[in-house]
């Protein structure tokens, strides 16, 4: 599998010359603007269809050479798109059948992107002859190294050859009608199948109640979503075996499993646009860092920024400005957390359409008399100053569990309120979690456990098969497990456990949860331990201590002096449960002690509120989203970025951060 192994830090952008063919002029500083920015990655012919094939089955890829050819001249590389996320008109007006079908059955008109059916086989075929061509003519281009494909796969599609493909992987997953009316608990409102082609998508005029179908239809989009990049890829690489795959993934989104997604891409890739300027950087921050420690897990490997913003947004609902220091903190804080790129969409503003006013490397009036370049300029200088560092991993010794699968069937399980908040709590055990100062893998069910010393898995609600055992193995043999409310409610069809919830995690547990109250918003209850009284929200469970001992209880309501927090030692272990959403505080003081207890060191001894830090390799990222000075302890040891010896306290000015070569 080839690695995307390059030989320095990329920095770069989504080039898109096909919209300014008729200005060589414009053609020629690009290049000139590129190497004074110290660019040396560009993403070229995302999105270039109707410049690639103009009519059925004519190519014109003359341009692209000659654009390929000008990069390679100037010692800048590229990524080379497949053109597949927009098609051309006359595609979709010769052959409807690869516009997508929503859930209601109407089929799309032409227009906008990603608007394409994954099944269709004129699709496919379309696509399969492009890549084809392209890869024969560029794969071995002495720019070229790696192919970016498509963008920003996402949503589904309804039409008659999808349902038909859902059929086949429905009868490939249960075997049998009678086993996936089981697992579906169609004996329930009458729902039973009795034949295979009465099966259909979830939808909004139809079935929607059945969720062990609302899963399997979540899990078949993610299946053919991954089959239509495996028929992508197949032609480039095997016209260029050397070149490795990546397609770029978005922030937080949920449709897709993007763990099972990435066992097709050699390498990740991510676009990130977090609201910095907002009101809380520090917060917006947690996010940021959430997104990227996803990315390097995906394939435990460093991962390319493939786009950001140099300045700002355009679709957000107020796009502000980034403040100054903010682009060299927020890219390296990417680098940080594994990025081996710093990308961005995109480097010229296009002159009209939807995105013309959205940031980008060189504005509309042209020169690199601006702030906006500056900044890129002098991100560039910091890359190089880092350059080294790509290829190195944390040494990570705390894993947080954020599992999509889970994350669907959370938000179909209609329990005890709406909104079970499962992101929000995750991203808060983590939030405590970095505030101590560790660096964290965000991993999803699936992924090995051994390594790690502490595993935070909130929420755990369904347990697929294997997991539960694999979490108990983890605590016998010396972790430390932390669990939440809602956890080990239902398998991988979304039936409950029977025999008592956590199910198959009550023996390491040590707890049975008897009953569950569902708190309005606003509306809270208090955890009583260690002598203090921390807040909690949501979800209340009710539980037994069956082996564990308790350490916090309930403070209000029917069930104040009840457990609330339990810790049973188990093998060489110990898990936790906490029956509830915690506050902050609570996070915080929990986790001070069960990392120490897990003796999982902090890379730095105190970090005050609104900084982070992450590590690669030896090298120490500080980085001050707080908003205001902070002054921080460092390790002795290189200032990267300076090349000066550092060591002792440090203020970091607003937006500031410091890389440490530790010695
Ligand atoms: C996404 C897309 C880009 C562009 C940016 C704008 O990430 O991949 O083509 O639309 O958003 O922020
Ligand atoms: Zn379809």
């Amino acid at each position: 599998m080839p690695n995307l192994s390059l030989p320095f830090l990329g920095h770069g952008g989504d080039y898109n010359p096909d919209q300014w063919r008729d200005r060589p002029d414009i053609l020629a500083e690009d290049i000139r603007l590129m190497k004074l920015a110290g660019c040396n990655l560009m993403s070229v012919g995302i999105f270039a269809w109707s410049a690639l094939e103009p009519e059925e089955g004519v190519y014109d890829f003359g341009w692209l050479e000659e654009v390929l050819d000008r990069l390679h001249t100037a010692g800048i590389h590229a990524f080379l798109a497949t053109p597949s996320g927009a098609r051309p008109a006359w595609m979709s007006q010769k052959y409807p059948e690869v516009l997508r079908v929503r859930p209601d059955g109407g089929r799309n008109l032409h227009g906008g992107r990603h608007n394409h059916c994954f099944t269709s086989p004129v699709y496919r075929g379309f696509v399969n002859r492009m890549n084809t061509a392209l890869a024969r003519r560029f794969g071995n281009h002495p720019a070229v190294v790696g192919w970016h494909i498509s963008n920003e796969y996402g949503g589904d599609c309804h039409c008659e050859l999808c349902q038909q493909a859902f059929r086949d992987w429905l009868r490939d997953r249960y075997g049998t009608l009678d086993a996936l009316n089981h697992a579906w608990w169609t004996g329930f409102w009458s729902k039973k199948y009795t034949d295979w082609s009465q099966l259909h998508s979830p939808s909004p005029v139809g079935e929607t109640a059945i969720h062990g179908l609302n899963l399997a239809w979540q899990r078949f989009v993610t299946h053919q979503t991954a089959d239509f990049i495996r028929a992508e890829a197949a032609p480039l690489r095997e016209a260029a075996p050397q070149l490795p795959v990546t397609t770029n993934l978005m922030e937080f989104y949920g449709q897709l499993n993007y763990f099972e997604l990435s066992e097709q891409l050699d390498f990740a890739s991510y676009d990130s646009y977090p609201r910095w300027g907002g009101p809380d950087d520090a917060q917006t921050a947690v996010g940021a860092a959430f997104n990227y420690d996803v990315m390097r897990c995906l394939k435990q490997k460093p991962f390319a920024l493939m786009e950001s913003t140099p300045s700002q947004v355009n679709w957000q609902p107020v796009c502000k400005l980034k403040k100054p220091g903010m682009h060299l903190l927020s890219s390296l804080q990417a680098v940080a957390h594994g990025a081996d790129t710093v990308q961005y969409f995109q480097w010229r503003k296009s002159r009209g359409c939807a995105e013309k006013f959205h940031g980008a490397v060189v504005d509309h009036v042209g020169h690199e008399h601006t702030r906006t370049f500056r900044d890129v300029q002098d991100l560039g200088e910091a890359l190089q100053a880092l350059n080294g560092l790509q290829g190195t991993m944390p040494d990570t010794k705390v894993a947080l569990i954020f599992d999509t699968e889970n994350r669907w069937a959370l938000e179909d399980c209609q329990g005890p309120r709406d909104d079970l908040k499962y992101l929000d709590t995750a991203l808060e055990h983590y939030a405590a979690l970095t505030r101590r100062g560790v660096d964290v893998d965000v991993i999803d069910e699936t992924r090995d456990f051994s390594g790690y010393r502490l595993i935070a898995a909130p929420m755990l609600y369904m347990l697929r098969p294997g997991v539960a055992e694999r979490l108990t193995e983890f605590v016998r043999g010396g972790g430390t497990l932390v669990c939440t409310a809602y956890t080990g409610r239902v398998d991988q069809d979304d039936l409950c456990f029977l025999g008592g919830f956590p199910g198959p995690l009550r023996e390491a547990l040590g707890i049975w949860v008897e009953e569950t109250d569902g708190l309005y918003d606003g509306e809270t209850n208090g955890i009583r331990m260690d002598g203090a009284v921390y807040s909690c929200s949501t979800l209340c469970d009710l539980i037994h201590a069956e082996t564990a001992q308790v350490a916090g209880t309930y403070e209000k309501d029917f069930y104040a002096g009840r457990p609330c927090v339990t810790r049973n030692d188990f093998g060489d272990g110990a898990a936790w449960y906490i029956a509830t959403r915690p506050d902050a505080a609570f996070l915080d003081a929990f986790y001070s002690e069960a990392l120490e207890a897990a003796g999982v060191a902090p890379l730095l001894p105190e970090l005050p509120a609104g900084v982070q830090a992450a590590s690669r390799g030896d090298v120490l990222f500080v980085m001050n989203f707080s908003g205001r000075p902070a002054s921080v302890t460092l390790p002795e040891g290189t200032d990267v970025l300076t090349g000066k010896p550092v060591g002792g306290e440090v203020e970091l000015p607003v937006n500031g951060i410091a890389v440490v070569a530790r010695k």
